[in-house]
């Protein structure tokens, strides 16, 4: 997949962030330990990944096997310098009321998705064992498809989601940031759901609350609608347009524990939207106006990363000098990305 300029120049190869929807997924969340030893394998895991991939993935072909990696703003200099991602920044904590946006460490995301829970397991042990003790886990979530596509709330959760071009689009970096075309701003949190208080509502209050219907899906009309619906509140429009953004998320809970949650994964290509709508969900719109659906769900992590182009991270394994400039020849892509080093 690739991303297109003003000009039409394709500008790098993004990773997969517009992937298809898949049955199950795990979310790691690891710090970078101390030392150059760390950064050094950091780099060479990075610049392996699309292998680690294709080593994995190959076991079955039709398992969809994929990983984005994700670089939070805490780690990004130290792992490769100067320049850096227009807009990455930590993820911003909200607090309003008893309603909180935590933010939590994590220097790494790896979003690995794939239609057998065992494909996921063997590439996230796979990273794992290649990072060894570069990085530490900070948190790993197994998420799974739930009936047709459902949160566990038990609403239809991706129907308004861009598809296509629209996607690529909503998600990925353009002209706008060169150096870094192709990549992706990724907020993730993990939230909690007070399933038996939220299911002591009648069906018709939760439908106000997401702003949909329950069993069918369809929105619900502009004359019932409440404004502090969900869909409401995460509606943005600018100039006339509706700014989109690319969720990926899925359920995730340990039903014996009584826990019932929902990972949160969003892409853009820039993190303002995303940190628009927490605020008009966290805060209100107006202010006060907020998300109900966060009566029953308790965010308990939150971070945001820059998820560079596959291309990035394939060319951290050039070594520095005349070989590099004569790949990124054999590329045809070296003149397009202005003059990162990245080393
Ligand atoms: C507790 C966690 C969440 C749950 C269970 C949840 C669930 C849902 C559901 C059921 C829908 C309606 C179907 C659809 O279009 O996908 C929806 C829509 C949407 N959600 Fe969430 N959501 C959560 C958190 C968030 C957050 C944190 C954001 C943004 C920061 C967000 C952004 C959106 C957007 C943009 C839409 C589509 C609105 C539209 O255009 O109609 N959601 N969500």
């Amino acid at each position: 997949m690739t991303t297109s300029g003003t000009a039409g120049q394709s500008l790098g190869v993004a990773q997969a962030v517009v992937a298809p929807l898949t049955r199950a997924a795990i979310f790691v969340v690891a710090s970078v330990n101390p030392g150059e030893a760390s950064r050094t394998a950091v780099r060479a895991l990075a610049a392996d990944l699309a292998a680690l991939v294709r080593a994995v993935g190959t076991r079955d072909l039709e398992g969809g096997l994929s990983c984005v990696m994700g670089i939070g703003a805490g780690v990004w200099d130290r792992l490769f310098g100067a320049p850096r991602p227009a807009e990455l920044h930590p993820f911003r904590e909200i607090r309003a009321g008893s309603r909180h946006a935590v933010a939590t460490d994590g220097d790494l995301l790896f979003h690995i998705r794939a239609d057998r829970v065992d494909l996921c397991f063997e590439l996230a042990g796979a990273i794992m064992g290649r990072l060894g003790s570069a990085a530490s886990p900070v948190d790993e979530v197994h998420g799974f498809r739930y009936f047709d596509t459902r949160d566990l709330l038990g609403f239809v959760d991706g129907t308004e989601n861009p598809a296509g071009q629209a996607a690529i689009e909503a998600a990925l970096v353009g002209a706008e940031d060169a150096s870094f075309a192709g990549g992706s701003y990724v907020i993730v949190q993990k939230y909690l759901h007070d399933l038996g208080a939220w299911n002591r509502l009648s069906t018709e209050a939760q439908e106000r609350i997401i702003g949909r219907t329950k069993l069918s899906d369809i929105e619900l009309d502009d004359a019932v609608k409440p404004s502090s619906a969900h869909n409401a509140l995460t509606t943005i429009v600018e100039g006339g347009d509706e700014i989109q953004i690319l969720r990926e998320g899925m359920p995730f809970g340990r039903a014996a524990h009584g826990e019932f949650g929902t990972y949160f994964v969003a892409y853009a290509r820039s993190p303002r939207p995303i940190e628009q709508m927490l605020m008009n969900m966290f805060v209100g719109r107006p202010a006060g106006n907020y998300d109900r659906l966060l009566d029953f769900s308790r965010a308990v992590t939150g971070g945001l990363f820059f998820v560079p182009s596959a291309t990035f991270l394939e060319e951290l394994a050039t070594p520095p000098g005349p070989a590099r400039s004569e790949t990124e020849g054999s590329l045809g892509i070296g003149s397009l990305k202005g003059e990162p080093r990245h080393e």
